[in-house]
Formats: C-alpha cells, sequence, structure tokens
C-alpha cells in the first residue's frame, strides 16, 4: 500500500512539473484523480477513492470557468462553451454525488458516479477534438 501511494505521487509530480499550463495541469491532475478512483474501486479501497476525488474535483476547479475553457476551443466550437462548462458543472455534481455516497457506503452507486464523471470528460473532449 505504502509503495503504491509513493509511486502515484512520484507519477503525479511528475506530471504535474511537467504542466505548463492551467489546461494541461487540470487535465494531468483529474486523468491520475480518476486511475486513483479506478484502482481505489477496483481494489476496494476506499482511502484511494478519496485520494482521487481531491485530485478531481481540485482539477476541475481549474478548468471549470467560461472564460478559461473557451481559450482551449477551436474557433468552430467556441459557440459550445456553454455545453463544455456544463460539463465541468456535472463533474462538480458527479464528485458530490460521488462522495456523498460513500460516506453512506452505497458503493454501487458511488461507481455510477465515477461513470458519470468519465463520460462528461468525454463529452467534452467530443466538442474540443471535433470527435
Ligand atoms: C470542459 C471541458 C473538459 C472537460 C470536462 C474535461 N476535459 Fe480533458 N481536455 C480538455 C481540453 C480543452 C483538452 C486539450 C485539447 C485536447 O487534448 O484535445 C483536454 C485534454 C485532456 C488530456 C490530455 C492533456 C494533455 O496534456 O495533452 C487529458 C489526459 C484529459 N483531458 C483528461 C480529462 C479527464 C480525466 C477528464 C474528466 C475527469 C477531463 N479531461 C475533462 C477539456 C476538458
Amino acid at each position: 500500500m505504502k509503495l503504491t501511494k509513493l509511486m502515484l505521487a512520484g507519477i503525479l509530480s511528475v506530471s504535474i512539473a511537467s504542466a505548463n499550463d492551467v489546461m494541461k495541469k487540470s487535465m494531468a491532475m483529474m486523468e491520475q484523480g480518476m486511475t486513483s478512483i479506478q484502482t481505489g474501486f477496483m481494489h476496494n479501497n476506499e482511502a484511494l477513492i478519496r485520494e482521487g476525488l481531491k485530485l478531481v474535483k481540485d482539477g476541475n476547479a481549474m478548468f471549470s470557468d467560461k472564460k478559461v475553457i473557451v481559450n482551449y476551443m477551436p474557433e468552430k466550437r467556441k459557440h459550445m462553451v456553454n455545453v463544455a462548462e456544463n460539463q465541468a458543472k456535472r463533474i462538480i455534481l458527479d464528485t458530490n454525488v460521488l462522495e456523498i455516497n460513500l460516506d453512506q457506503k452505497s458503493y454501487v452507486d458511488a461507481a455510477n458516479a465515477y461513470s458519470d464523471i468519465l463520460n462528461a470528460c468525454s463529452r467534452c473532449h467530443a466538442i474540443v477534438r471535433e470527435w
């Protein structure tokens, strides 16, 4: 367990150190957070889920303002900034739902909230990447 934590901290600090802007930093935190949450669910490790949750919350907070998001959208998708922003709002809601369900030991509902976060990631990426 300790070793896993050290490794995760190592990977995280490397990815954050190389992040030179708010988008990269935010995405790296959320990516690491989602990985930890998934590993936590797979291994029934609630502490790891909570660690990941904090990273997703903090990373999302850096990239949830419309004025920030629009800078990273391609010209012909900028009109969809509200839809993109809604995905960040959806992540705020989902992380709260996930946490409440963890507190109540409703792990299946917590895992569903994790899935919905993943959907929100994809939804915004589909817009900015013109998928
Ligand atoms: C509000 C929009 C939005 C949301 C929500 C979002 N992303 Fe991103 N993401 C972006 C943008 C913009 C980029 C940069 C453009 C690209 O990679 O095509 C990006 C890129 C990334 C990258 C590549 C970063 C890099 O350094 O190239 C990762 C990893 C990533 N996102 C992870 C996530 C994860 C995990 C989530 C969900 C927890 C998420 N993103 C949610 C907008 C978003």
